[in-house]
């Protein structure tokens, strides 16, 4: 487990290497193979993650960047005197940023991750940008219960950028809207970003980027594996797939073993069809309508939404009456 520093209060209560190794090979021995999208950050992983966001196939992070710089006003304006910016799921807090500037009036900023690492590092830098704001961040996984530290303000803004909530099965994501409402408490926004539906091949090449670090993304699952877990995956001998899948309006990555083989994990044994995949994350594109009414479903209430020129992805802000 990584030593976190002080000032990251960490909620994970069970220990994260065993459930780390009870997932994997839980994922490992069900039909179809798959494994949560939120062990793909280790260290190298959240890194390869940034780069991914200045790819130029890459579409989502430079739109939601300029949905965020053109609307910051408006985003403002829907904020508080005194309350706390929960994020959940910061990374490198880049969007947060146009956010915090735009909002003086914010008293805390609450970065939740699953990454310790990038948290206490990302915490020293907004410090020192944003000196009047209390910066307290939470390590911690958000698809399980946990708690605010008692300094967090009681009047809170949810942020959830990224279109993280996409990588939710739908049912999950109607879960997570719900246990959103309870950490934030009666009278709370939440702003969402979503991916839009759109063009299959926009779609496709946005996960399939030319210069492969989409697939040295996927692949560093299985690097983790073998450094944590003692694995014995041989990454030439699996491939990334990424596709959009119509039907279920979802782009999805996957590990394929190009050959039968077997593989040891934490010490048990896995055996791999020849084409035989792991399923590593879904990303689900909601039209703008699809989105509230799932929002509306799990108590929420949705204000207002910004797009782009494109409509290529979505900003959404949801309130709790
Ligand atoms: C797709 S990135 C988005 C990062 C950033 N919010 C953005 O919009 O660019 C997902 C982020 O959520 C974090 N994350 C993923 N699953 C998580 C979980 N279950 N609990 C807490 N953090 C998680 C990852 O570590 C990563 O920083």
């Amino acid at each position: 487990m990584v030593a976190l520093k002080k000032t990251v209060q960490n909620f994970d209560v069970a220990d994260p290497a065993t459930s780390f190794a009870m997932d994997v090979l839980k994922g490992l021995k069900s039909t179809p193979k798959s494994i949560s999208p939120k062990y793909f950050y280790d260290a190298a992983g959240s890194e390869l993650f940034e780069q991914i966001t200045d790819l130029p196939e890459y579409y989502p992070t430079r739109t939601e960047l300029r949905i965020l710089e053109d609307n910051a006003t408006a985003i403002s304006a829907l904020i508080p005197a005194g309350s706390a910016l929960v994020e959940f799921g910061s990374g490198s807090s880049r969007k947060t940023r146009i956010v915090l500037a735009a909002a003086p009036q914010l008293a805390a900023y609450v970065p939740v991750d699953i990454s310790g690492e990038m948290l206490e590092q990302e915490a020293v830098a907004l410090r020192r940008e944003f000196p009047h704001l209390s910066v307290l961040p939470v390590a911690a996984d958000f698809t399980q219960p946990f708690d605010l530290p008692p300094a967090v303000p009681p009047v809170r803004v949810g942020f959830f950028p990224g279109s993280t909530i996409g990588n939710f099965e739908p049912h999950e994501a109607a879960t997570f809207l719900r246990s959103a409402a309870k950490i934030l408490g009666p009278g709370a926004m939440l702003i969402v970003g979503t991916d839009l539906q759109k063009d299959s091949r926009i779609l496709n090449a946005a996960y399939n980027d030319a210069a492969g670090v989409t697939r040295a993304f996927n692949l560093n699952l299985l690097k983790r594996i073998n450094r944590e877990l003692n694995g014995t995956f041989d990454l030439d001998t699996f491939e990334h797939h990424a596709f959009y899948n119509r039907e279920r309006h979802r782009i999805e990555m996957h590990l394929a073993s190009n050959k039968r083989q077997k593989v040891r994990v934490a010490g048990e044994s896995i055996e791999f069809r020849a084409g035989e995949t792991i399923h590593t994350e879904s990303s689900y594109k909601y039209s703008a309508n699809s989105f509230g009414a799932l929002a509306k479903g799990t108590g929420w209430t949705p204000v207002t939404s910004w797009s782009d020129p494109n409509r290529y992805f979505c900003v959404h802000a949801l309130a709790l009456k």
